[in-house]
């Protein structure tokens, strides 16, 4: 029985991390709490193949865990933040002090570091020093955004957000692995929540070139064989619901579809060079596979 439900995030559970670790526009912050209001009260192992910045994992804090993505300067700054959270908190203070009085000359010394030698420290610097958090990389895998205009927060704020973080995903491995590896190590009982690179406007955001929506359906078909509960985020309705995302899902697959209603997109504001997109709502879907 496939049916929707509509949910405002007003509906957000009390158990929300403080902060961001890292500011990241397209990242399921927001509606984290609400996207783990669905899942069931009991599993095995969490698993979320497309970690990111690792919103949802740190909002779920689960009590055993296996995290996995692509891109390595992310599984760097999480596995920083599990075993040397002290290294984050020290070089976010040194760099932002160094940034708060020279902010162009240090941004883009770090622009250029990152992208001759991509590494955790300054990918969390950028994105939490460049424009509006649309953390944003070439098919090359350079970064290219430029510095935002805001204050970066202070050094103390973030060591909170630090030691906060660390907490809830302290019972997680990291792997820097395709999806694929880390979805085939599900087992009965286990869930697994998966937020693949946007297929629409976000492609660019998160290097979706490399992902195949088509082997990601078959990777859940073999979960659900396994009696493995699956959770899909994908792009919802764009355009206060006029256009609505085409995927090929097999019927069947999933039971229940939920619609997050989230307002408007940083994203398009920044395509639009800061005008607002007035009737412009993105909805967030979640498909379940129980
Ligand atoms: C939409 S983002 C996940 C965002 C995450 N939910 C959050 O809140 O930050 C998708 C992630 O998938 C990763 N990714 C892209 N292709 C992948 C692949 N083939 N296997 C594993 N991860 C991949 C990207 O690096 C990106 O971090």
């Amino acid at each position: 029985m496939f049916y929707q439900e509509f949910v405002h995030q007003q509906m957000l559970l009390p158990t929300k991390p403080k902060g961001q670790l890292l500011k990241w526009v397209g990242n399921k912050y927001r509606y984290a709490h609400t996207i783990t209001s669905f899942f069931p009260d009991r599993y095995n192992t969490y698993i979320e193949p497309f970690v990111g910045t690792g919103a949802v994992l740190a909002t779920l804090a689960p009590q055993k865990a296996i995290a996995g993505d692509v891109l390595v300067p992310l599984i760097e700054i999480l596995r920083l933040l599990q075993n040397e959270p002290q290294t984050l908190i020290d070089y976010y203070a040194k760099v932002i002090r160094s940034f708060n009085q020279d902010r162009e000359k240090t941004y883009s010394e770090i622009l250029k570091r990152y992208n001759t030698s991509p590494n955790g420290l300054d990918l969390l610097i950028l994105s939490r020093t460049c424009y509006g958090g649309v953390v944003r990389f070439t098919r090359e895998g350079t970064m290219s955004t430029p510095i935002g205009p805001h204050k970066p927060m202070g050094p103390e704020t973030f060591a909170a957000i630090v030691m906060e973080w660390k907490e809830r995903i302290k019972n997680t491995i990291f792997l820097n692995k395709p999806f694929t590896e880390t979805i085939s190590m599900a087992r009965e009982g286990d869930l697994v929540y998966c937020d693949p690179p946007y297929i629409d406007s976000q492609s660019i955001l998160y290097g979706a070139q490399s992902f195949d929506f088509a082997e990601l359906i078959a990777q859940i078909q073999q979960c659900k064989s396994k009696g493995v509960k699956v959770a899909l985020s994908i792009d919802g309705k764009k355009k206060s619901g006029t256009k609505t995302i085409k995927l090929e899902i097999p019927p069947g697959l999933f039971e229940r579809e939920v619609y997050l209603s989230g307002g408007s997109s940083m994203l398009k504001r920044f395509q639009n060079e800061g005008r607002e997109m007035i009737g412009e709502d993105i909805h967030e879907r979640l498909l379940l596979s129980w």
